[in-house]
């Protein structure tokens, strides 16, 4: 089918003004979040149903040319927008929270609901979605799912999969895969559901899911903790979690994050003196006065202290303001930060970054290394600033391999995408990949479904 045929197909399906070829109107579409990555698209798409979804899908294949779904654009390894002349597909009109069940604890929404929209759902019911984002503005439930996002919840509550109990999705032919009872006890074959989260769009396009809600948790407070060094805030956590504090959440940054964040929001800094580094964390089910208590046995590690009653936004934006402030700062320094998103073993995160901060020196001196992350899961962002765009592979080479001999992940929640793919094998045996590619080629055989990304293209015969 020529471009053409294939355009006027698709206009048929979900009206002209939502198939968008204009270079213009398709920038924000075709450019990622960070603006590292920009592509060629055939056309920007819009459904507004999973039956459009499904008719696009089928339509593309039939056409021979390859679908990337998007949410709401906020990933950042370039999984979700265009390499060379796909179709977009935009998932963002598929936007409504069909139904909040407070009995059985569910919210079914649209993939394209923003993960804020479906907080504010289960919060009128009293409830809580299970995930939640610094990006939960623009995030998707869809995007949520088709990366297995992480976010600020995960250590209590685990990351999206954990929250997911049904999902609608259409595959690369077309057909409308729904796995919807609803039930946490429910093993019938395949954990389908569990295989397409995380998928990066690989295997389906994501259009509705059935999340898990759970009860909010009572008497929380923010903490803020300044302390002399990582290794530091990883003793006071793993001293706060032995006295028996509820954790709801835990986050680092360091004095470098701190002053692009104070910097950029005209923020106060958080304490009179500087700390090297600080510890974010939300407790919940205890007094302030049992939180003073615990805070106070943690003794000399303890740099200074500060705390708010939650659900407090104060001291929570000297950590969620990091990702705008140090992109604001690459800019300024001539391009996007080069983000890498890593996890390695609690015990080795400071090991693990004194050796990026000190090879990335050696190798690029006039780079800047700002990371922070979420300090339970050994979760470091590690952000490249001034980096030259012809080093970007040198450098992601550098780290990667460093966190694998400090026996860590590649990707701990953005997903593999483009940005890592060529890495995969660094994490991931022969065996292990070639059971990844007989799944992507069991469900997708033609490839239609975001080529390129996670797995490389299949090389031709
Ligand atoms: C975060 O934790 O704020 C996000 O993963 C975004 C980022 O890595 O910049
Ligand atoms: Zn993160």
């Amino acid at each position: 089918m020529a471009r053409r045929d294939l355009i006027s197909a698709l206009t048929a399906i979900v009206g002209s003004g939502h198939v968008l070829t204009d270079e213009a109107v398709t920038k924000g579409y075709r450019t990622d979040w960070t603006g590292r990555w920009e592509g060629r698209a055939t056309a920007v798409v819009r459904p507004a149903s999973t039956d459009e979804v499904s008719a696009v899908v089928r339509a593309c294949a039939g056409a021979g040319v390859a679908v990337v779904p998007q949410g709401g654009n906020t990933g950042l390894v370039g999984a979700s927008i265009p390499h060379d002349g796909e179709v977009l597909l935009s998932l963002r009109r598929l936007d409504a929270v069909d139904a909040v069940d407070p009995v059985e604890q569910t919210l079914a929404a649209g993939a394209g609901t923003t993960v804020a929209a479906a907080q504010a759902a289960a919060a009128q019911v009293g409830l809580m979605l299970g995930i939640d984002l610094a990006a939960r503005e623009s995030a998707t439930l869809g995007g949520a799912v088709a990366t297995n996002a992480g976010g600020l919840r995960v250590v209590r509550l685990g990351a999206t999969r954990a929250q997911l109990l049904g999902i609608e999705a259409v595959l690369a032919d077309g057909s409308v895969l729904r796995r919807w009872t609803g039930l946490v006890k429910d093993n019938v074959g395949y954990d389908l559901v569990g295989l397409l989260t995380g998928s990066e769009g690989t295997l389906g396009v994501v259009t509705r899911v059935l999340m898990r809600l759970v009860s909010r948790p009572a008497h929380v407070h923010v903490v803020l903790v300044g302390v002399a060094s990582l290794a530091a805030a990883t003793e006071a956590l793993a001293g706060l979690r032995r006295c028996g504090l509820t954790i709801e959440a835990a986050e680092y940054f360091h004095s470098d994050g701190l002053e692009l964040v104070t910097s950029r929001l005209g923020l106060r800094a958080p304490f009179g003196g500087d700390f090297p580094t600080y510890l974010l964390v939300e407790t919940s089910g205890l007094a302030e006065a049992d939180v003073l208590d615990a805070l106070s046995g943690l003794g000399p590690l303890l740099g200074d202290a500060t705390v708010e009653a939650g659900p407090g936004s104060r001291l929570w934006a000297y950590r969620e303001g990091h990702t705008e402030a140090i992109s604001a700062a690459a800019v300024s320094r001539g391009g996007a930060p080069l983000k890498v998103d890593v996890a390695v073993p609690l015990r080795r995160l400071a090991a693990f970054e004194a050796a990026v901060r000190d090879r990335i020196g050696e190798r690029f001196p006039d780079v800047q290394v700002v990371t922070f992350g979420h300090l339970a899961e050994g979760n470091a962002h590690v952000n490249l600033l001034g980096l030259a765009g012809a080093s970007a592979d040198e450098a992601t080479d550098l780290v990667l391999r460093l966190v694998i001999d400090h026996g860590g992940s590649i990707s701990a929640e953005h997903g593999v995408g483009r940005a890592k793919q060529p890495w995969l094998s660094l994490a991931r045996s022969p065996v292990d990949i070639a059971a990844m590619r007989a799944i992507k080629n069991a469900l997708d055989p033609a490839g239609i479904l975001s080529p390129g990304v996670l797995l490389p293209p299949p090389v031709s015969s």
